[in-house]
């Protein structure tokens, strides 16, 4: 079937940040739609999100010039083209933008479509997304925040995401009614403490701490009172995001909540006590992204017992997750769409990451929308882990109903391999 046409509109994202919607109509009257997600804690090495910088519009931040390139520039390119041919679309909107990072045309551009693609695709052979994008099985083991940080808290801790993962649960299910009772039994702590300030941007709790640690001492003790075994049914995981605090000038990590400085092999021991006292089972971005010395050194110390997963590291492109698995810098990939900016440049991602036995983390953004493409992405590969922020707040919990839906559509041939899924020592 061919795509009859292409538009695109200025929305809005959970931030209530301008983005970019398209929407493909297709000859026999089914249509598709593709929204784009924005990061806070963007990695130097992501595509380009091209926003207008016009500061009497949405204080720079409209996307009307990605807009007008969807319109003008990439649906004439492909009015005509058929829609099955997905890896054919993106090679061509690949092309039209003529850059590696995708700077002219803008990944957000680039990337509505590339979604819209998929999605109409999906109505057009009257299947759900997930099984049009594959044929994947797997329901994800979620990461679940509890605590957010960083740049989607103001800085209130140093450390980014504070979450956790259900490594007990049997099924998907119980991944969430665990992760639930941890985080009402952090809120009722955050109450108790006076500091129920409500939600950051991923809809964790972002309470004062006196130190990055605090947040992980009430973390277990979350898990504690919600009556579970911290490192039995639940386990922890941080997403250090520490690109966010090097310097790589100096070369020095910044904890400013600590007053703390540490060089590459400081950080390294702070992973290594972490992961010695608190059931921690995968660690993101524990290092800068330009500190590959620092990642060979934690992932020969750490890598056989702990999920050490590159998100700035890598930014879903393939060339730079090729490179890392052959210096053997890591053991996961953190996989977000808009960081490369085309479903099949994504596919490739995940299919290197796990032809190289290393886990994939299908991951939302800090700025999401009411989309839920990522849990059908998830499933469909067979990748094994979603990350979409915590257990509140309608852009996150789409993401978490829609792989429930999911799991009641593919009925007994649902498989789910829960905390296995994770390096064990
Ligand atoms: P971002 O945060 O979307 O702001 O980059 C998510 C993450 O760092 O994993
Ligand atoms: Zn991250």
């Amino acid at each position: 079937m061919k795509i009859q046409s292409v538009s695109a509109y200025q929305i809005f994202d959970s931030r209530g940040n301008p983005t970019v919607e398209a929407e493909i109509h297709l000859d026999d009257g089914t249509s598709g739609r593709g929204l784009v997600p924005s990061g806070a804690s963007t990695g130097q090495f992501e595509a380009h999100e091209l926003r207008d910088g016009d500061r009497t519009r949405f204080r720079e931040k409209s996307v009307f010039r990605a807009i007008r390139n969807v319109e003008e520039v990439l649906a004439p390119a492909i009015i005509g083209w058929d829609i099955e041919d997905q890896a054919g679309i993106d090679r061509r909107l690949i092309e039209f933008d003529g850059t590696p990072n995708k700077s002219r045309l803008g990944a957000n551009a680039i990337l509505s479509v590339s979604l819209a693609v998929a999605n109409a695709a999906a109505a057009w052979r009257r299947v759900p997304l997930f099984r049009s994008l594959g044929e994947g099985t797997l329901l994800p083991l979620p990461e679940i925040q509890i605590f957010g940080g960083g740049a989607h808290a103001n800085w209130r801790t140093d450390v980014q995401d504070y979450l956790v993962i259900a490594t007990g649960a049997e099924s998907y299910e119980e991944t969430l009614e665990i992760t639930y009772n941890i985080y009402k039994a952090a809120g009722d702590q955050m109450k108790d403490r006076g500091s129920d300030w409500g939600v950051a941007d991923e809809g964790g709790y972002w309470p004062e701490f006196e130190t990055n640690e605090e947040a992980l001492e009430i973390l277990v003790s979350a898990i504690e009172e919600a009556g579970y075994t911290p490192g039995h049914e639940a386990a922890i995981s941080l997403d250090i995001a520490s690109s966010d605090l090097y310097d790589p000038e100096s070369g020095l990590y910044h904890f400013a909540l600590d007053e703390e400085f540490f060089d590459s092999d400081d950080m390294i021991e702070r992973m290594l006590e972490w992961c010695q006292r608190y059931p921690i089972v995968s660690l993101e971005d524990p290092l800068a992204d330009t500190d590959q010395n620092g990642w060979r050194k934690l992932c020969a110390a750490l890598g056989g017992r702990v999920q050490l997963i590159g998100d700035d590291l890598f930014t879903t492109h393939p060339g730079r997750i090729r490179a890392g698995i052959e210096k053997g810098l890591a053991n996961a990939v953190l996989i977000k769409l808009n960081q490369i900016g085309t479903v099949t440049e994504t596919l490739e991602a995940i299919r290197l990451t796990k032809e190289a036995g290393w886990n994939p983390v299908i991951s939302a953004r800090s700025g999401e929308t009411e989309d839920a493409f990522i849990s059908h992405l998830a499933v469909a590969t067979d990748a094994g882990q979603l990350k979409v922020g915590s257990f509140s707040r309608s852009e996150r919990m789409v993401k978490w109903n829609e792989c429930l839906r999911i799991a009641r559509h593919l009925g007994h041939t649902a498989r789910f391999l829960g905390g296995k899924i994770l390096p064990r020592p």
